[in-house]
């Protein structure tokens, strides 16, 4: 069906907010409209695709890379969420399901309990290839939906879902806490391997600056994995994170993050938040950053 228009994501309208404008979408399944990809489309899908290769070689968590190939997605044009969805439920029973793009927090943990993970099925336009401020189909993907392959992982997605269906219920503070988790590993983590620091965080994984400046840059904090200290934390949206933490093994998260958080929750309302950039006394430091290039409002 070549001749059909583009298809255009829907969204629903943008809402003012302390964060800036944040496009709201609907919030529905989609089935991927795959036909309606342009040459533009693909062509954008394989470009990150190898860049984004070619950086994460010897940069990557051996389970991310690992994972990635398992998977066996399409580097020339941008793979059907079907064909993936075989091997991935075949693994560990996750299955994609397209959608518009964010999610209200509830539809998203909703999703995640049940092992169900959204994936954005638009793709940036070519002019925002090195940088879009909102979740697409590459950064979702490519960046995403690796790991779930990985059996400790796919435990700790579910895990957070539940958790983030809790915390929802809980109140604001409590979903702050949890939120400030799911940037410093999910999205943007490191762990630590044999010969040295990797990437495993989606956020890092998609970005081609990013992906050299949480590891090579003298700039950022790197810091030992501490939950309580993590969910003190702010953190960056619109700038590379000031801190990186790091975990020592998936399994390493999942014990830590086992515990009812509901006290955690409670004894935190009492403590400071954290400023995106500081470094505490208690903190396992594996680099202490030179804070070189931060700017110095806009922690959220
Ligand atoms: N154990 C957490 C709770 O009781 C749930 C959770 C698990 C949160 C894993 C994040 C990651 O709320
Ligand atoms: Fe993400």
């Amino acid at each position: 069906m070549s001749s059909q228009a583009p298809a255009q994501p829907r969204r629903v309208e943008n809402l003012h907010t302390d964060k800036g404008k944040v496009p709201v979408y609907a919030t529905g399944i989609v089935e991927q409209p795959w036909d309606g990809y342009t040459a533009d489309d693909h062509a954008t899908w394989a470009t990150l695709y190898a860049r984004q290769r070619e950086l994460l070689v010897g940069r990557a968590s051996a389970e991310f890379l690992g994972a990635q190939d398992a998977m066996g997605m399409t580097p020339d044009r941008i793979p059907k969420y079907t064909a993936l969805n075989e091997v991935l439920e075949a693994a560990t029973g996750w299955r994609l399901i397209g959608v518009e793009g964010l999610l209200p927090e509830l539809d998203f943990f909703d999703h995640l309990a049940n092992r169900r993970f959204p994936v954005t099925w638009w793709i940036r336009t070519p002019d925002q290839i090195d940088y879009i401020e909102e979740p697409d189909l590459f950064h979702d993907l490519f960046g995403h939906v690796p790991l779930l392959m990985n059996p400790v992982f796919a435990d700790y997605m579910e895990a957070y879902g539940r958790g983030g269906v809790k915390a929802h219920a809980i109140g604001p503070d409590a979903l702050q806490n949890l939120t400030r988790l799911y940037w410093y590993t999910v999205e943007f983590g490191l762990i630590r391997e044999a010969d040295g620091l990797r990437i495993y965080g989606s956020g890092i994984v998609s970005s081609s600056g990013e992906s050299v400046h949480a590891l090579e840059s003298p700039a950022p904090n790197r810091i030992g994995f501490d939950l309580e200290r993590i969910m003190r934390t702010r953190y960056r949206i619109d700038t590379y994170q000031k801190t990186y933490f790091v975990i020592d093994s998936f399994e390493q998260l999942m014990a830590a993050t086992e515990p009812d958080f509901t006290p955690i929750y409670a004894r935190l309302t009492e403590q400071d938040s954290i400023p995106a950039g500081t470094v505490l006394e208690s903190d396992v430091v594996h680099h202490r950053g030179t804070g070189e290039g931060w700017s110095t409002d806009g922690d959220v």
